[in-house]
């Protein structure tokens, strides 16, 4: 190996070459990556693994992204939207199993009914065992207002991916139209972080037309935007979107999981303390995937409360993990999973991001 490589490694501060030499790691190389990120990982944050409890508690999205199989122009999906004692009970099913956290997750939605709904929610979430649960929001691009109602209801995190740090990708993967607005979307980004939640973000990896030099200036947006939490699985193309069309010229799911893991592993080289997720798209591409996405880096985990009847219909993408299984056996599945790996569940604590607790 050479002593550059080495050097890499070994330091945080990393460039748009340094970057990009190590995605292009192969064999001993990218193994010597990944060792070294669960070194950094271990000696920040320790083996512990963070749950949330994921609730995708509808499916209408009034967004049109061409990857995504809940687009609006996509006719097929049986739309259905949980009842607020559905959602409640995923809540307390979450607190039930210890998971500390729950994500409530839906398509995008903007409409007042649905703004009041997400308060009065949060509000309930909040009144489980004196406010034990953490809330994360996962409901897409909102106004400033709408945002701060959200805060003061009690959610304290949101992740917002911002798919591609390219314009020009960016509107390749999204109509080019006023309602997916790269700008806004980075605006977005900031109004959360002002707010005070601790912000999220991520990409696809392996979309098409995506190349390396993108995937290191999404890395170093991250950095720049001092994000809290990343989510960043693989690209996985659902046959009923219009991004389908180009599934010959992406890499194969291997080279995709493998490349996920590499941007895991170079995004905790240069974000020790960050709140990092092993996406299930992970596990989509490979059996094992989530167990490695933790392995290369990431420390959390959100296994999925969905009621089973309503699984099916929240497709973003094909062949979606524990599909077929009830909530309760996810749990003791993950901790199956991830001591043969040397790592644990840290049960019952909300399980903040270093990185935002010290800056605040
Ligand atoms: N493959 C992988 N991830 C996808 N997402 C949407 N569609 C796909 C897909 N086809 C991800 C996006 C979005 C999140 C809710 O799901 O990154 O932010
Ligand atoms: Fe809607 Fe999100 Fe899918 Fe885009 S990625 S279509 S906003 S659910
Ligand atoms: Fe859901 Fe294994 S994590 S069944």
């Amino acid at each position: 190996m050479s002593v550059e490589f080495d050097d890499i490694l070994l330091r945080q501060d990393l460039d748009a070459d340094d970057i990009k030499v190590l995605l292009s790691a192969k064999g001993p190389r990218m193994e010597a990556l990944l060792r070294r990120s669960l070194d950094v990982k271990l000696s920040h944050l320790d083996n512990y693994v963070h749950l949330r409890g994921l609730i995708e508690f509808g499916n209408d999205c009034e967004k049109n992204c061409l990857y995504c199989g809940l687009r609006s122009g996509n006719a097929k999906v049986r739309r259905y939207c949980l009842s607020d004692e559905e959602v409640l009970s995923c809540a307390r099913l979450a607190h039930e199993f210890g998971y500390g956290s729950v994500a409530l997750q839906a398509g995008e939605r903007s409409d007042s009914e649905f703004i009041t709904r997400i308060e009065r929610l949060v509000r309930e979430i909040k009144k489980i065992d004196g406010g034990s649960l953490g809330v994360t929001l996962s409901l897409g691009e909102q106004q400033e207002e709408t945002y701060r109602r959200w805060f003061e209801a009690g959610a304290h995190r949101y992740l917002l991916r911002i798919e591609s740090s390219d314009e020009d990708l960016y509107y390749k993967i999204h109509p080019h139209n006023d309602r997916h607005s790269f700008r806004r979307r980075v605006d977005c980004l900031e109004i959360l972080k002002r707010i005070g939640y601790q912000t999220g973000t991520g990409v696809m990896v392996g979309l098409p037309f995506q190349t390396l030099d993108h995937l290191a200036a999404d890395l170093l947006f991250f950095k720049r935007m001092d994000v809290a939490m990343l989510g960043l699985g693989p690209y996985v193309p659902h046959p009923d979107t219009p991004l389908y069309q180009f599934k010959e010229i992406i890499p194969s799911p291997a080279e995709r999981m493998e490349l996920t893991l590499k941007m895991i592993a170079v995004a905790r080289l240069m974000m020790p303390e960050i709140n990092m997720v092993a996406a299930t798209a992970n596990q989509t591409i490979d059996p094992q995937g989530r167990e490695k996405a933790i392995a290369a880096g990431a420390n959390v985990i959100m296994p999925n409360l969905t009621p089973g009847e309503y699984r099916e219909s929240y497709f973003i993408y094909p062949d979606k993990a524990c599909v077929k299984d009830e909530p309760d056996q996810c749990g003791r599945c993950l901790d199956i999973r991830l001591a043969a790996i040397g790592h644990k569940i840290l049960y019952n604590a909300w399980g903040d991001s270093l990185a935002f607790l010290k800056k605040s």
